[in-house]
């Protein structure tokens, strides 16, 4: 079983990297801890590569017409390059009218409806980190995903919907699996290639896979302060011809591209 690691992917992209003068918005809407700190590791790897942040710190309960005026001044100041919305947003904020409202020009996330559009054209574009962070592993470690069976489970705007595009433009045979598919095993079964974006811990098992198959697990859960991912790792292992680790899997290659993507925004204009 081969392990694949995200690291030498994360350092390949951060290598490739060229550090012009950027400056973003980081907006934070939650003062919930887990997320306060997950902002700090990444302000501090935006600090790294000379990435000049400034942070909106709005109120939680902010309306959405207020928060869409945010936006609409951030997408007017010429001194910033791109807007970083933290995720999740409060129930009451509509994430469509939100990622709508930023310009593609600055929208580091990859989540404005004008770029999501041009993937479904195949045309280049600021792609969602971790869906484009999948894309970097498999040609890093030249995993060849034509007419191969791909799997993906999650269907999410961020991730699963992304992925399963950018996958299909690389003429892959695509299934996507989501909480309503009915045998999920008799679909996961079938991949050369499963990727999994669920978010329920260990929940894939050797069970769902056929031998020799590869697997992404794009997961992050924390079960008794461990991080593990979707994919029964001890479990599959002995089945899987190669899988990515959780940590150290698809985590360090999404940070990395969210750092590319700031820089991306000012280098081209797609
Ligand atoms: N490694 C990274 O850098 C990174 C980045 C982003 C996310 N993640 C992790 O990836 C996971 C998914 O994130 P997300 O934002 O895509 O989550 P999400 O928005 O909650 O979407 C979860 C998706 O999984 C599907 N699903 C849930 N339970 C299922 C089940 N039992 N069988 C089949 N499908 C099921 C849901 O189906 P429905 O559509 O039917 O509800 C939904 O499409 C989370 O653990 C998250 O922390 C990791």
């Amino acid at each position: 079983m081969k392990l694949l690691n995200g690291k030498p992917v994360a350092e390949l992209i951060y290598s490739r990297i060229n550090q012009i003068p950027v400056k973003i918005a980081v907006v934070i809407l939650t003062k919930e801890q887990s997320t306060i700190l997950y902002i700090q590791s990444k302000i501090k790897k935006f600090s790294q590569f000379n990435i000049n942040y400034e942070i909106i710190d709005l109120n939680e309960n902010i309306s959405e017409e207020e928060f869409l005026k945010v936006i609409d001044e951030l997408n007017l100041r010429l001194d910033i390059n791109g807007i970083f919305i933290e995720m999740p947003l409060p129930n009451h904020i509509d994430q469509f009218k939100v990622f709508s409202r930023i310009s593609p020009r600055k929208d580091i996330e990859g989540l404005n409806p004008y770029n999501l559009g041009r993937i479904l054209y195949n045309k280049e574009c600021i792609v969602p980190s971790t869906a484009r962070a999948v894309v970097e592993l498999l040609d890093y470690y030249n995993i060849e995903v034509e007419g191969k069976n791909v799997v993906v489970v999650g269907r999410s705007i961020t991730v699963g919907k992304p992925l399963s595009l950018l996958l299909l433009n690389k003429n892959a045979t695509i299934t996507i699996c989501h909480s309503k598919t009915k045998d999920l095993k008799d679909m996961t079964k079938n991949a050369d290639i499963l990727i999994c974006a669920i978010g329920k811990p260990n929940y894939i098992k050797a069970e769902h896979l056929k031998k020799g198959a590869i697997v992404i697990d794009i997961g992050i859960n924390c079960i008794d302060n461990k991080v593990v991912g979707d994919v029964d790792f001890e479990d599959v292992k002995n089945i899987v011809s190669a899988i990515t680790p959780v940590p150290g899997g698809i985590g360090p290659i999404t940070t990395a591209i969210t750092i590319e993507n700031c820089f991306k925004l000012v280098e081209k204009s797609l």
